[in-house]
C-alpha cells in the first residue's frame, strides 16, 4: 500500500466559537438540521473524539491517518471491511441511503476509533449525475453541508474509495419488468459510474490511491437464475478492468472483489450451500489482504476462482441446458 499520503491532523472549529465558519460540525446545529431532507443529508459523529492538552476543546480531529470513502456503508460486507481498516488506523467518510443507520454506524466507529466520522446521503438510483458530482465535491471539501463556503472548508485527502453498493433483485420479476431491470442496472452498475469516474480522475492526478469495488462471480458468466444481476456485475467488472489498465501507470490500485456466497442481509432467506458460504468478516479479511498485496482481482473465498474457471469453460451447448445453475 502506498504511504505517500500521510495526513496531517486537521482541526476545525465548532460553530459556536467566535467567527466560526460553517463546516462539518454545523450539521448538528438547528440551522443545518432544518435544511436536511430525506434525499439530502450529511453529518459527522465526533462521539469518540477525545480532547487533550495539545488539542483545544473547541477542535476535533477530522482526518487522521488514511481516509476511505465508503459507498454502501450500511452493507454487511462494508461494515466488516470498515472494522478491518479501522484496526489499521484508517478514517472514513460513509455514504449510504439511510441517515439513521449512517448515524449509528458513524457513532459506533467514532467511539471505537476515537476519530470523527463524517457521512453523506448516497443513492445510486435516485441521484442524478449533477447530484453525484455535487456529492463528490462535498466529500472532498470535508463539507457535506450544501451552503458552506468552499474556501473556508477543510480539504480532505482521500486515499481509497470502497464501493459495496449492490442489489440482488428479483430475477423472475425483472424478466418481464423493464423498469426493475433498469433499476438493477443502476444500483449495480451505471449509477456508480459518475463517482467511479470522479475517483479515477482524482487518484490519477494524485498518482496514488485505491479503488476497491465489490462486483460478483455472477458477472463471470450469465446464468439462467440471475442473469439481470449478473449482466450488471459483468458490466461493472469490465469497467473496472479497463480502469485498471488506464490507471496502471498512475500507480492506482483498482481491485475488483468477486465474492461467491457471503452470509449477509442481501441473501437472507436464500438456501445457500453451507460449505461455500462465508461470513462478511472472512470476506473483509480477504479484502484487506488484497489491498496490502496490491492485487487486481480477488475471488473470496479463493475456491471461487477454480469454480468459475470451470463454469466459464463449459461449452455453450451444454451450459444452456443447465437451467438451475
Ligand atoms: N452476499 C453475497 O452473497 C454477495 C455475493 C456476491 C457479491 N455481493 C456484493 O457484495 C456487495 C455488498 O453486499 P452485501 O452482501 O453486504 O449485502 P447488503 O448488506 O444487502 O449490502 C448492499 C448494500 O447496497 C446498498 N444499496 C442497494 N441499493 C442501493 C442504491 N440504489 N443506492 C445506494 N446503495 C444501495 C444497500 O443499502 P441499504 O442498506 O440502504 O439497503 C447496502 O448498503 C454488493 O455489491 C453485492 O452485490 C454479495
Amino acid at each position: 500500500m502506498s504511504d505517500q499520503h500521510q495526513h496531517q491532523e486537521k482541526k476545525t472549529t465548532l460553530p459556536e466559537q467566535e467567527g466560526a465558519t460553517p463546516n462539518m460540525q454545523k450539521i448538528s446545529s438547528t440551522d443545518a438540521t432544518t435544511k436536511r431532507t430525506k434525499r439530502n443529508f450529511a453529518g459527522v459523529s465526533t462521539k469518540g473524539v477525545s480532547t487533550s492538552s495539545d488539542i483545544s476543546e473547541e477542535s476535533v480531529v477530522l482526518n487522521n491517518g488514511k481516509l476511505m470513502l465508503v459507498l454502501g456503508a450500511t452493507s454487511d460486507i462494508a461494515r466488516a471491511t470498515i472494522n478491518e481498516f479501522a484496526k489499521q488506523g484508517w478514517s472514513f467518510h460513509l455514504a449510504a441511503r439511510s441517515e439513521d443507520q449512517l448515524q449509528q454506524l458513524a457513532d459506533d466507529i467514532s467511539v471505537r476509533t476515537g476519530k470523527s466520522v463524517s457521512y453523506s446521503y448516497f443513492d445510486a438510483v435516485e441521484m442524478g449525475i449533477d447530484e453525484m458530482q455535487g456529492f463528490w465535491q462535498h466529500v472532498l471539501e470535508g463539507d457535506p453541508v450544501p451552503d458552506s463556503k468552499p474556501e473556508t472548508a477543510p480539504q480532505l485527502e482521500l486515499d481509497a474509495l470502497f464501493c459495496a453498493v449492490g442489489m440482488l433483485g428479483d430475477q423472475v420479476a425483472a424478466q418481464s419488468d423493464a423498469l426493475l431491470t433498469q433499476h438493477m442496472m443502476q444500483a449495480n452498475f451505471t449509477g456508480l459510474l459518475p463517482v467511479l469516474a470522479a475517483a479515477a480522475d482524482y487518484f490519477e492526478a494524485r498518482q496514488a490511491g485505491h479503488i476497491i469495488v465489490i462486483s460478483s462471480v455472477a458477472g463471470d458468466r450469465g446464468r439462467g437464475s440471475n442473469y439481470v444481476y449478473g449482466a450488471a456485475k459483468a458490466g461493472l467488472s469490465a469497467y473496472l478492468s479497463g480502469l485498471r489498465v488506464r490507471l496502471n501507470a498512475s500507480k492506482v490500485q483498482v481491485l475488483t472483489v468477486l465474492p461467491g456466497f457471503v452470509k449477509t442481509k442481501m441473501v437472507a432467506g436464500l438456501q445457500l450451500p453451507g460449505m461455500l458460504t462465508i461470513t462478511p468478516e472472512q470476506a473483509a479479511a480477504d479484502i484487506m489482504q488484497a489491498v496490502h498485496k496490491g492485487k487486481d482481482k480477488l475471488y473470496t473465498k479463493w475456491w471461487w476462482f477454480f469454480i468459475m474457471l470451470i463454469i466459464k469453460h463449459i461449452p455453450e451447448r451444454i451450459f444452456k441446458r443447465l437451467r438451475n445453475l
